[in-house]
């Protein structure tokens, strides 16, 4: 089966992983932004990252970068331009909003930019494209109340509100404040969970957060009553296998969970994370979980159709989309 042809739906990728290094470099020149690279092969010589600390280091240097809002639209345009041709057909994109404050750059500066991307996303290549601010979790509470009051009056322009960044010692039960707000005013939540901290941190991310869906997710074998729940309550986890292992999450892509969480009856899905950084899109991982992990066809057809379903589309919409998956 032609894997990458396959239609699917990207619904765990971060914007600002996606600025491959060639686009880092203009941008750098263009802003007059000191970057310490001078090549496309010394950026990806530089990424070697053995935690999701040591990535997020880079990640967060790299951003520095982007300083309009036509910064974004170039960035989410080109993102488009790429999987267009790794059978995506709708994707919802993070972005970090506290990431870009310290350039001068309103939430409504970046949205407005990413949007611009997103409509010439449809009109070039029929993606649609749904967007979902993140908080950053290693920042702290005042931060995020700021965020979200800055966030609000946008509410139509975005369809969740996520929890992302460094994970140990950071637990979704700081966030409770900010994130009953964001569903007071009627918003999905999501939350990255389970990917360096403990199940736990899934569960918290549940009760507390009220999440839709849990992004990563794959240490929730450790607890098996809330891996049952989970897969009886269907809550989506977007798991991005060939990240988890650049990440030191799991030592190779033969030792990732995810054959034992499909098994489990988990509604999994695949997606890439920061694809630029790990040099991985998710038409990829797709190739890398049937040629690495034996995942076969049919299953990963169900996970192209669950990808749709997972996705914060009105159901009709969702529906449509799944039933392209042969
Ligand atoms: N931000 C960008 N990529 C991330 C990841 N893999 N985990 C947490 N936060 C992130
Ligand atoms: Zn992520």
């Amino acid at each position: 089966m032609d894997l990458m042809a396959l239609p699917k739906a990207e619904l765990h990728v971060h914007l600002e992983g996606t600025l491959e290094p060639d686009l880092l470099l203009a941008l750098a020149r263009k802003n007059q932004v000191e970057v310490p690279y001078s090549s496309r092969d010394a950026v990806l010589a530089a990424y070697q990252f053995g935690s999701l600390d040591a990535f997020l280091k880079l990640y967060y240097a790299g951003m520095a970068v982007l300083r309009t809002p036509a910064d974004f639209t170039a960035l989410a345009e080109a993102y488009f331009d790429k999987v267009a041709s790794q059978g995506v057909r709708h994707a919802e994109l993070f972005f970090d909003p506290q990431a870009h404050q310290d350039k001068g750059l309103a939430f409504v500066d970046i949205l407005q930019g990413i949007e611009e991307g997103c409509r010439r996303a449809r009109a070039k290549h029929g993606i649609s494209s749904l967007l979902i601010p993140c908080i950053l979790r290693h920042l702290d509470e005042a931060s995020a109340l700021r965020l979200v009051d800055e966030m609000l009056p946008h509410k139509d322009r975005f369809v969740a509100v996520g929890l992302d960044s460094s994970e140990k010692g950071r637990p979704p039960s700081l966030f409770v404040k900010a994130f009953q707000r964001i569903r007071d005013a009627g918003i999905k939540t999501v939350a990255h969970a389970g990917e360096e901290g403990p199940a736990d941190y899934m569960r918290q991310a549940i009760d507390l957060l009220g999440v839709s869906r849990i992004d990563h997710g794959v240490r929730i074998l450790e607890d098996a009553a809330l891996t049952r729940e989970v897969a009886r309550a269907g809550i989506p986890l977007t798991v991005c296998p060939v990240c988890n292992v650049r990440l030191g999450v799991f030592g190779s892509l033969e030792q990732h969970h995810l054959p034992r969480l499909i098994e489990a009856g988990l509604a999994v899905t695949i997606h890439s994370d920061d694809p630029a950084y790990i040099q991985s899109y998710i038409g990829d991982n797709y190739v890398a979980c049937a040629n690495t992990l034996g995942i076969a066809d049919s299953t990963l057809k169900t996970i192209a159709r669950r990808s749709f379903q997972a996705s914060f589309l009105p159901e009709p919409e969702r529906a449509r989309l799944a039933a392209l998956v042969p």
